[in-house]
């Protein structure tokens, strides 16, 4: 994909500038245009969408979609909400400004390749640093303070000495009238990162009072072991899943894992037949978050037993004479208790010890 700019006012912003100065790939890119870039920008291509309140339009540059943003200064009228637009076609320093962390105020001139930093952005790059652009940031927007922890685990940064202040203060004084999709959002992004520094350091600094006050003490265990043993793929509920999550808006398939979650903390696990019982046919999910939250030595236990099955079927049954009935079913379990002692069993064995119920 090429983009040429005679005009000196297209400029790569955020994420894909930091992460290139950080030699490290970027999944999206963002373009802003200084002025209107819907007027200036459809003539790269083909125009997808348009959205003139944020000012932004998607074009297919020879064969790739691109969201080219104008400059936009916002402000937020109701902390902890979505902020509003206050100009479209602002000045770039206005535009970089507004947003969370130094390294990501940074614009390269798609032009000349030059940086333009106009919050020491470089400097703190260098430094490793997260730093806010202003005292108020957390207030305006609470979700830079997960934002902080993923940028903090994902690139080694740590917070500057205000920054980790202001974060003390906002965790100590938490304004609970906030968007929870957009906290969720990055609760996800964070912790699907599968990292134990952001478990360790997400309640330790207190960070999950964003997603309830009721105080919660960190397990001592290591998530990303646990998720590797079990086969989770997508781990985020893992790490929070023992908090109250009613804030965050569950999907029904989230909800039902911390549901099963509920029900096998009230069930026992005393034997190997109560463990395999308990969490045959469980998702992974569910099985991890039991293994973190409630206890691990059953899940380990599972992972050792759940391979063995019976050989018996309802039709051994039914030519031995037994008569199709709920029996069955107690047969069965009979059956796999045994086995369960003694996993070598063969079929001959498993038939010769039902018929001894
Ligand atoms: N931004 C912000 N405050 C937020 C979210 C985003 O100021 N709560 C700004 C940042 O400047 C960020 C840009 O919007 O660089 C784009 O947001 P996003 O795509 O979430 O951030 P990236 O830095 O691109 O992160 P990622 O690499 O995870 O895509």
């Amino acid at each position: 994909m090429r983009i040429t700019d005679e005009t000196g006012k297209l400029f790569y912003v955020g994420g894909v500038v930091r992460d290139e100065l950080l030699g490290r790939e970027s999944f999206d890119v963002d373009i802003v245009f200084e002025g209107n870039a819907i007027e200036h920008c459809s003539k790269f291509g083909e125009v997808v969408r348009v959205n003139p309140d944020f000012g932004t339009v998607r074009v297919n540059v020879e064969g790739v979609e691109i969201d080219f943003a104008s400059t936009r200064s916002e402000t937020y009228p109701r902390a902890g909400h979505l902020p509003v637009v206050d100009k479209i076609g602002c000045s770039l320093k206005e535009d970089v400004l507004r947003r969370d962390f130094t390294v990501n105020a940074l614009a390269k001139s798609v032009k000349t390749g030059e940086i333009v930093d106009y919050s020491g952005g470089l400097n703190d790059i260098r430094a490793g640093l997260l730093r806010v652009l202003h005292d108020g940031s957390f207030i305006d927007d609470p979700t830079r303070i997960i934002r902080a922890l993923k940028f903090s685990v994902r690139f080694g940064f740590v917070l500057e000495e205000n920054t980790r202040r202001l974060q003390e203060e906002y965790l100590a004084n938490i304004n609970y009238d906030t968007c929870y999709k957009r906290i969720k959002k990055e609760i996800m992004e964070t912790f699907n990162l599968n990292s134990q520094e952001a478990f360790e350091r997400f309640y330790d600094e207190g960070i999950y009072k964003l997603v309830s006050p009721v105080a919660i003490e960190r397990p001592e265990v290591n998530v990303p072991e646990i998720v590797a043993a079990v086969g989770v793929q997508v781990p985020w509920m893992v790490y929070v899943g023992g908090m109250d999550l009613s804030r965050l808006e569950l999907t029904k398939q989230e909800q039902r894992v911390l549901n099963d979650f509920e029900t096998l903390k009230n069930t026992p696990l005393d034997d190997d037949f109560e463990i395999y019982k308990a969490f045959d046919g469980t998702a992974p999910e569910t099985l991890a978050l039991y293994a973190v939250w409630a206890e691990r030595r059953p899940v380990e236990r599972y992972l050792q037993i759940k391979d063995i099955k019976i050989s018996i079927t309802g039709d051994d049954l039914l030519s031995l004479g037994i008569k199709p009935s709920k029996q069955y079913a107690e047969i069965f379990d009979a059956v796999l208790k045994e086995k369960l002692k003694n996993p070598l069993m063969s079929k001959d064995e498993e038939v010769r010890f039902l018929l001894t119920l």
